[in-house]
């Protein structure tokens, strides 16, 4: 167990990937806090992570809402003392022409994607601080690299996860010194459940676009996320990772 005794909050925790990067975190000894705008999600989430034997704490917020946020995060370190390691995971895209979306999509991809990382990143910055650093890892999208190539019409989405690479960057000038690392890892496209929907013809599109030709494993992520929380990546920060299949080349 490389993270035994850590302190976890996971955002979109009940989500596909959520659970699964849920799980990985608590492998290598975890103790993790889900938040999650959906509660259906969030059992999945806790039992993954009981089951492998740490604890969980599965908050329904919706974190758009920064003074919501405060609350949750607020009951997370005051039940375990601090946390060490943030993943701002939550997040949704939505495809509409440009010219099509209205101003009220346009808010909602950016309070989505962009907006909730500030909220959440600003609720735990405070504790990472008084515990003299902690890890901060953000999932942007090959969107924000490759714009709507992956997924047409989708500008609303590139623009905020955009937003979410060069706020990591500047986090990760800003806490330099304070012992923190702030990274990104920009996914391609998943196997998640979601793709299932996909038709053939447009799984052979979408492969057809990708130089390796598959779609990425939530489980790779995991890997890259606890990867990114070892004490040996203390010397990594502000990457952007692109884990794509060679897409963002
Ligand atoms: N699936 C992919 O192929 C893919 C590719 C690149 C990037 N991503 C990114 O990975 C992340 C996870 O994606 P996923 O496939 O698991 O999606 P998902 O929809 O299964 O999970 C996202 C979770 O975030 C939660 N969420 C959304 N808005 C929220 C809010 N306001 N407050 C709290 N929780 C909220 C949802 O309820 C959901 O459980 C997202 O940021 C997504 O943009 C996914």
């Amino acid at each position: 167990m490389r993270l035994a005794g850590k302190k976890a909050l996971l955002t979109g925790a009940g989500g596909a990937m959520g659970k699964v990067f849920a799980q990985a975190l608590a492998a290598e000894g975890c103790d993790v806090a889900g938040l999650d705008v959906a509660a259906d999600g969030l059992g999945a989430f806790g039992e993954a992570v009981q089951a492998a034997g740490r604890q969980a704490l599965e908050l329904k917020t919706d974190i758009t809402d920064f003074a919501a946020t405060q609350d949750a995060v607020g009951e997370v370190i005051q039940t375990w003392g601090g946390l060490d390691i943030l993943v701002n995971n939550a997040g949704g895209g939505m495809v509409r022409p440009f010219h099509e979306m209205t101003e009220q999509e346009w808010h909602r991809m950016v309070e989505v994607n962009l907006t909730s990382v500030f909220n959440v990143t600003a609720a735990v910055i405070p504790s990472m601080l008084a515990r003299g650093g902690g890890r901060i890892v953000n999932i942007a999208s090959i969107a924000a690299l490759r714009g709507g190539r992956l997924v047409r019409h989708a500008s609303g989405y590139a623009a905020a996860k955009a937003g979410v690479v060069g706020l990591t960057k500047a986090l990760a000038i800003e806490y330099a010194t304070s012992g923190i690392t702030v990274n990104a890892i920009a996914p391609g496209a998943q196997q998640t459940p979601g793709r299932d929907r996909d038709t053939p013809e447009q799984r052979e599109a979408l492969l057809a676009q990708i130089p390796t030709r598959t779609l990425g494993r939530p489980e790779d992520l995991a890997e890259t996320i606890v990867f990114f929380c070892l004490p040996s990546a203390a010397y990594l920060t502000g990457v952007i990772l692109p884990q794509d299949g060679g897409h963002a080349i």
